[in-house]
């Protein structure tokens, strides 16, 4: 089947990797997102094709409600690294994107992976609290250091990103 989301009337969201064509629809859910960085829509095509295995989509009657990106870490094994996570305004707060993050773990060819990892930049509270209720169900740590200090983005007036490692889990 090419659309294995779990959908019903309690639960109107279909869960599924991205395809080629959802890019756009990501490329205004993220530009509607603030404070996220909205990166280039061909950015967002390599991610629906090349990255579909590890990113993830949240639609509802056709339109694209949430988005999560992530790749496997290059250089930590067994680690998930979440890039961006969005969910549109209107249906914020009714854990669309705690559901996203439990679907892309529960993907088979991702049964391997015992870590999560993340940035948040200091006052997003709802990426915080997103990801530490995410540690909190899986009863493990969020271990919280700086990756990218804030003067490393020069002048663009950007936020320090702190590194979020969540784990070890057993995804099996
Ligand atoms: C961050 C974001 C993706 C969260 O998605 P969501 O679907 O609203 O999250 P959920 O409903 O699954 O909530 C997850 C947890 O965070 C809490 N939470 C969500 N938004 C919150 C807010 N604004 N303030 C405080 N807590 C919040 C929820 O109460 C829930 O906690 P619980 O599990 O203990 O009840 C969404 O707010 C968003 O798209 N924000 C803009 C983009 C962004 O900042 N992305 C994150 C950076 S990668």
């Amino acid at each position: 089947m090419s659309n294995p989301g779990y959908h019903n009337e309690e639960n109107p969201y279909f869960f599924r990797e991205p395809r080629i064509g959802d890019s756009r629809h990501i490329h205004n859910l993220i530009g509607n997102s603030r404070p996220l960085d909205l990166n280039s829509l061909y950015c967002y095509l390599l991610l629906a094709d090349h990255f579909r295995k590890t990113c993830i989509v949240a639609e509802r009657d056709g339109n694209i409600l949430g988005f999560i990106s992530a790749y496997l870490h290059p250089l930590k094994e067994n680690t998930l690294f979440v890039w961006q996570v969005a969910v549109d305004e209107t249906v914020r707060k009714q854990g669309v994107g705690s559901r996203m993050l439990e679907e892309l773990l529960k993907r088979p060819e991702l049964k391997f992976v015992s870590n999560l990892e993340t940035t948040v930049n200091p006052s997003n509270r709802s990426s915080q609290s997103l990801f530490e209720s995410f540690a909190k169900r899986l009863g493990v740590s969020c271990n919280m250091s700086i990756l990218f200090s804030e003067d490393l983005f020069g002048d663009a007036d950007h936020e320090a990103e702190i590194l979020f490692r969540i784990g070890p889990f057993d995804n099996r």
